[in-house]
């Protein structure tokens, strides 16, 4: 044990020498341990454990002193709900200091915490035989009290009258201490309260029979609370509503349609017709082609054969006359 709290004392020392060289100045071992918040229940007693720590330098300030510790809300001035060194008579908050501050224990017994106290409190330890050992310990305890919900509040996203068939989103909102454990739903059917469904939101594909009044409910072990009706409004006039557009917009497409058709059979027409006219240009001068060559051939066969006939028959003729 020696050996450990000697090298830990070291290292300590080593921390002060580094914060001192860094920031010229020497190390505070002022420390509170508290639980950082307490929940009190409603007007029992409550108790909070608490212990501090403060430089070895004024190890021996506390030893030979009578030392207070005090509690009081965190904004410091005459604050004080408890001084030890009070009576109960005095103090604003009743209470002992259990714990004994000459060994740096501050466990506080609080008899009953006044529900209107809720707030962070700061310990603040006074020594009556010394003016040196004076401290307040920061961060303090917040303490605070266990509430039935309040502010209940029943949401709806998207707000406003919803369209056949959306989706609705209705939220239930409170504040409760300790937090909401249970939250339910009805609907409000001419008075008639009935419940839909558990949980902190409610998502309803609407239809026409959704509309109507809705109100949540939150609970705690400390009770619960109702929203006030909220209205989910039906929006039917949605189709009516749609239509004009809607038939503007067939239309519109139509009218596209139509005209695209159009452009592309005058277009496909156009080409048809020009390649029609294109082929008979070309059809007539291959056909006059053709018989300009057919003719001049026969012809030229026949003038040829004609030409070849007339060579022979003055010949034979030649050849009667002869005899
Ligand atoms: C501090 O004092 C309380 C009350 O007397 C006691 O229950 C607790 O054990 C003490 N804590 C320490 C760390 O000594």
């Amino acid at each position: 044990m020696e050996g450990i709290s000697t090298t830990s004392q070291m290292f300590l020392g080593f921390i002060a020498f580094i914060t001192f060289l860094l920031k010229g100045a020497l190390c505070q071992q002022w420390s509170l341990r508290t639980p950082q918040s307490i929940v009190a229940v409603g007007g029992s007693c409550l108790l909070v454990p608490c212990r501090f720590e403060i430089p070895a330098a004024y190890d021996a300030d506390l030893k030979n002193c009578t030392p207070t510790g005090l509690w009081s809300k965190k904004v410091f001035g005459e604050n004080i709900v408890l001084s030890s060194a009070n009576t109960d008579d005095q103090n604003i908050i009743k209470g002992v200091m259990e714990g004994n501050l000459l060994s740096k224990n501050c466990t506080t017994l609080f008899n009953s915490f006044p529900a209107g106290y809720d707030d962070t409190y700061i310990f603040r330890l006074e020594c009556a035989g010394t003016n040196r050992l004076k401290y307040i310990f920061y961060p303090g305890v917040h303490i605070s009290h266990t509430d039935a919900p309040k502010n209940t509040v029943a949401l709806s996203s998207p707000s406003g009258p919803v369209p056949d068939g959306r989706a609705v989103t209705l939220t239930c909102q409170s504040d409760a201490n300790p937090p909401v454990e249970r939250y339910s739903w009805y609907k409000d059917i001419s008075g008639q309260v009935t419940w839909k469904a558990n949980g902190q939101t409610l998502v309803l594909l609407v239809s026409k029979a959704d509309s109507g009044l809705y109100l949540c409910e939150a609970h705690n072990e400390k009770g619960s609370q109702r929203s006030k009706a909220m209205p989910l409004e039906f929006e039917s006039g949605q189709c009516s509503v749609m239509v004009p557009y809607i038939i503007c917009g067939v239309m519109v497409l139509l009218y596209v349609l139509t005209v695209t058709v159009d452009v592309y059979k005058y277009k496909s027409l156009s080409r048809r017709l020009k390649q029609q006219l294109e082929l008979s240009e070309k059809g007539d001068n291959t056909y006059t082609n053709l018989t300009i060559a057919s003719i001049s051939s026969d012809y030229d066969q026949l003038q040829t054969s004609r030409a070849a006939r007339g060579e022979a028959h003055p010949g034979r003729r030649s050849e009667r006359a002869a005899p």
